[in-house]
């Protein structure tokens, strides 16, 4: 277990590396086999509170929009947007000096990181702007004709639906939805909805890893068993996913897999993921083309053909991943499992609450989506606020609010929500 100062050592590092440009291996994993808050750990996370710009009396539980990236991304995007701005004119484009831009090159220190964190090989991974984007590359480089079938959910974000929707207007492909219950009860049952609902004709199963509004996690490694034996490609939307999830490609079997680090892995806005199974890569085509658009040795650097980006950026992104790393992506998911059970087994206990995101282990997640009797979502939302200073997000009604626990939320604030809930709850009588 990582104490405050060996925590603040290796994220003083990351953040010298972000400044130096150098990179060094990422830091073992901690293993948290246990998913109670524990006494000490709690110290441990208060410790680690410090490290983010949020006031201490504000609660930010909106992760699933966009997160809130530590100090040491801050300071790693903006010392290097300094260094750019003031250095510009040392530039002189010889080769070996480092680029003050990004677009051109292969990132391959980041994209290296980024492969070792998620299971894959730097070959395999793209840089990209956000999920949205990934999901249109997949969508719109996949080689499908007329009445070949895409299978997807009713409870997709636009960002894991859009691109298939265009391809179907343009190319006359398939869009065929299945309906997601609310709760569903067991993984089983969402295997089955795609199962059930492919033909001959299925060529594509887009399944969301973590949906967006209601939080359902779908038994991914067990569908892409399935589709795999089906020979369908299989394209996992886990755009809620990277830093909340340990994420390995490999065990999860699946073809295609896009995210938004800026979300829970609190890279900064703008930093997304790309990642295609080599054997599928050479099948896809390019979205956006500049110079290496069709070279085939390059790997998935081929779908990273943006034009100028913002080198600042990757600096941050890098520094996010080394920030993980330092706690370790089991050690996070564990505090965020466990906080989000203690938020729902105190709403279990408050008559007027509901549930709405599942409740079954398997499906669960660090979102709990729940409604209060009596209020609006918007309500709640605002009742949240202005009352403890909790940031949730409407969810529109009936599904009330989305409240996201994560690593710069402590225990306190799950119980002060609790607490809040309930004072609430007495009011509207
Ligand atoms: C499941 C899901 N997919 C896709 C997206 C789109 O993400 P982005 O706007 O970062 O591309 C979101 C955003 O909330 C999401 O929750």
């Amino acid at each position: 277990m990582l104490d405050r100062r060996s925590f603040l050592g290796s994220v003083a590092g990351a953040a010298l590396l972000a400044r130096t440009g150098r990179t060094t291996p990422a830091a073992r994993p901690a293993a948290l086999p246990a998913r109670a808050v524990q006494g000490d750990d709690e110290a441990y996370w208060r410790t680690l509170r410090r490290e983010f710009l949020i006031p201490a009396d504000e609660a930010f539980f909106n992760t699933g929009t966009l997160g809130s990236p530590p100090r040491a991304v801050v300071q790693a995007v903006g010392d290097s947007v300094t260094q750019i701005a003031a250095t510009i004119a040392h530039w002189d484009y010889k080769a070996g000096h480092p680029d003050y831009i990004t677009g051109y090159e292969p990132e391959v220190g980041l994209r290296t990181k980024l492969a070792a964190l998620i299971g894959a090989t730097v070959d395999e991974v793209a840089l990209t702007q956000n999920a949205t984007a990934g999901m249109n590359y997949v969508a719109n480089g996949l080689p499908l004709e007329p009445g070949h079938e895409v299978i997807l959910t009713d409870q997709e974000h636009p960002g894991g639906r859009m691109g298939w929707e265009l391809k179907s207007k343009r190319y006359g492909i398939y869009v065929k939805q299945v309906t997601v219950p609310i709760p569903p009860q067991n993984p089983q049952q969402l295997i089955d909805l795609y199962v059930n609902a492919s033909t001959p004709q299925t060529r594509v199963w887009a399944i969301p890893h973590l949906t967006s509004a209601l939080a359902v996690r779908f038994p991914v490694a067990a569908m892409c068993q399935v589709a795999r034996q089906m020979g369908i490609f299989t394209t996992i939307d886990g755009a809620q996913c990277s830093g909340h999830l340990p994420l390995d490609m490999k065990a999860l079997g699946c073809d295609a897999y896009f995210s938004s680090p800026h979300k829970w892995l609190l890279a900064p806005a703008g930093c997304g993921f790309l990642y295609v199974n080599g054997q599928q890569l050479p099948a896809l085509w390019a979205t956006l083309a500049s110079a290496t658009w069709d070279n085939y040795r390059a790997g998935a650097f081929r779908l990273m053909q943006i034009g100028t980006g913002n080198l600042s950026l990757l600096k941050g992104y890098e520094a996010a991943i080394d920030f993980h790393n330092a706690i370790g992506p089991a050690r996070v998911e564990a505090r965020i499992m466990a906080l989000a059970d203690r938020l729902r087994a105190g709403l279990q206990e408050i008559p007027q609450a509901t549930i709405h995101s599942p409740t079954h282990p398997e499906l669960t997640s660090g979102t709990v989506v729940w409604s209060l009797a009596g209020y609006t979502g918007e309500q709640l939302m605002d009742g949240l606020w202005t009352r403890a200073r909790i940031r949730c997000r409407s969810m529109g009604d009936p599904w009330g609010v989305r409240q996201c626990c994560h690593i710069y939320t402590l225990a306190d604030d799950v119980d002060r929500t609790l607490q809040t809930a309930r004072e609430m709850a007495r009011t509207t009588r």
